[in-house]
């Protein structure tokens, strides 16, 4: 994946696809929704993305209720590339999750594309843009040919902190420092962006 070409055309398309596509309707009814351009794969990346959230979500939830942060953090660290990977077999497209700042840097470390989105997603985010709804869609040309990448960002949420904010209980940070001896991930406030899914469709 080194020769990442940008396919300005198609790119500059996908992209205002996805603008509008993450547009709420206008109030006045003068633009039908059936009009709006859908496109697919922006679409059922969408989809991929939402499962990945709502059974991570789920499984980080119901254990920390059960154990509390410390057992959790080994759901996270089974579970989350589990998931991921139960996803790529199911759907076709590679899914992962990445960060600038990673606790789990192996799995999770930027490309150079995705450095590049990371980055404009901050700024997008410092000129006021809303983090829930940041996303960014791509044809790009790989080494065997072309690919449609989609990164979706994941906020900070209140529950995040436990693990990734900068005042974490001492059992669940010394469990962290077992873990994860290079941890970068911790210092987070509630609303940053913690990093983004991010998928790759062959086309
Ligand atoms: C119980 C502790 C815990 C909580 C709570 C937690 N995480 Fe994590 N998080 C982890 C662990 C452990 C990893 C590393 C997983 C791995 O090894 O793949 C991780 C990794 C991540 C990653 C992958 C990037 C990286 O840093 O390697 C993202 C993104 C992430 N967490 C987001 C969140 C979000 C968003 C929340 C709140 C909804 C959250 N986490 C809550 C423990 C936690």
């Amino acid at each position: 994946m080194k020769t990442l070409v940008r396919l300005a055309a198609a790119s500059a398309f996908l992209t205002v696809g996805l603008a509008i596509a993450e547009t709420p309707a206008p109030s006045v009814a003068a633009t039908p929704a059936a009009k709006v351009p859908v496109n697919p794969n922006v679409e059922e990346a969408k989809g991929i993305v939402k499962a990945f959230a709502t059974q991570l979500q789920g499984e980080l939830k119901a254990a920390i209720e059960e154990g509390g942060p410390v057992k959790a953090i080994g759901v996270c660290k089974e579970r989350a590339p589990a998931i991921a990977a139960e996803l790529s077999d199911k759907t076709g497209w590679q899914v992962k999750r990445t960060s600038l700042k990673t606790r789990n840097a192996e799995l999770d470390t930027p490309d150079a594309w995705e450095q590049q989105v990371l980055t404009a997603f901050e700024q997008r985010k410092a000129a006021g843009e809303d983090v829930q709804t940041m996303a960014k869609a791509e044809v790009v040309e790989t080494e065997t040919g072309k690919a449609f990448r989609f990164m979706k960002a994941i906020p900070t949420g209140e529950v995040c902190l436990a693990c990734h904010g900068s005042e974490i209980n001492p059992k669940v940070a010394a469990a962290l420092d077992e873990h994860y001896p290079n941890d970068q991930a911790r210092g987070y406030r509630q609303g940053d962006i913690r990093g983004a899914f991010s998928l790759i469709k062959p086309l």
